[in-house]
């Protein structure tokens, strides 16, 4: 993976954890998979897409009464600390029910929320919903300024496609390391790094029993691919 000038700066927690975090007994198989997927994106199947969406749709009716508490705490935390926040399309990649929603349209006026599974993403009262899936993102080449990824597969390919050449990435793990979806920081940021060619920075910290990290292409970098997306001059 690459690994030229990126950098990971970690906050200080302002967010303190309560004791009585709840333990996910497949969370260790899960986050195998979910390292496996970011590193192999290639290796995901109908098979598995079909198992996601039998799992959460028997999951769904339950989501928000019994994780609806603690789930937004370090999305929170991200967005008031993590910016400044570019203008422009916010994608919600795996918005659920869209518990996190609300939170994501107070930074960003124009929100699509996304999800595979059509049991969570009907009891979102999103903007704009879509259904589809993440490792073929229904949406236009750099169209969003910002990626949300709260506890979702990561298929960087697709959010390098679908995000602008100085968009942001904001990933957050509600249960940190112990989390289903969890994958370190550094995986994340060298999965972005080899989808885009480019170096990317991270600023990250922990809220509450979950972390957060928000990732951006460093300046250079994005200097580099403005001169190399520029419109060529025709004289004469
Ligand atoms: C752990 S839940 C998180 C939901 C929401 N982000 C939240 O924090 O409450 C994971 C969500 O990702 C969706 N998901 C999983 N794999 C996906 C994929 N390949 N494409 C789109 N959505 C996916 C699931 O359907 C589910 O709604």
């Amino acid at each position: 993976m690459m690994n030229g000038m990126s950098a990971i700066r970690e906050l200080p927690r302002v967010v303190p954890a309560d004791p009585g975090k709840p333990v996910r007994k497949e969370a260790a198989a899960s986050q195998q998979a979910s390292l496996n997927l970011a590193v192999h994106p290639s290796s995901w199947s109908q098979d598995q897409a079909d198992e996601v969406v039998r799992r959460y749709t028997e999951l769904a009716p339950e989501w928000d009464g019994e994780r609806g508490g603690y789930r937004p705490v370090p999305l929170s935390d991200a967005l008031q600390r993590g910016g400044p926040w570019p203008d422009g399309l916010c994608l919600e990649v795996g918005c659920g029910t869209g518990l996190l929603t609300g939170l994501i349209e107070d930074v960003w006026p124009r929100v699509v929320s996304m999800d595979l599974t059509w049991e969570m993403l009907r009891r979102s009262s999103a903007q704009q919903r879509l259904q589809g899936d993440a490792s073929r993102l229904p949406v236009r080449d750099c169209c969003a300024q910002a990626v949300v990824l709260a506890d979702v597969p990561l298929f960087a390919d697709e959010v390098v496609r679908a995000l602008a050449p100085d968009g942001v990435v904001v990933w957050s793990n509600a249960l940190g390391v112990d989390a289903p979806h969890h994958v370190p920081i550094t995986t994340v940021l060298g999965v972005l790094e080899d989808a885009s060619g480019r170096s990317w920075s991270a600023v990250t910290s922990h809220a509450g029993w979950g972390l957060w990290a928000v990732l951006r292409v460093n300046a250079s970098a994005t200097a580099e691919t403005r001169q190399v997306t520029a419109e060529p001059r025709i004289s004469g």
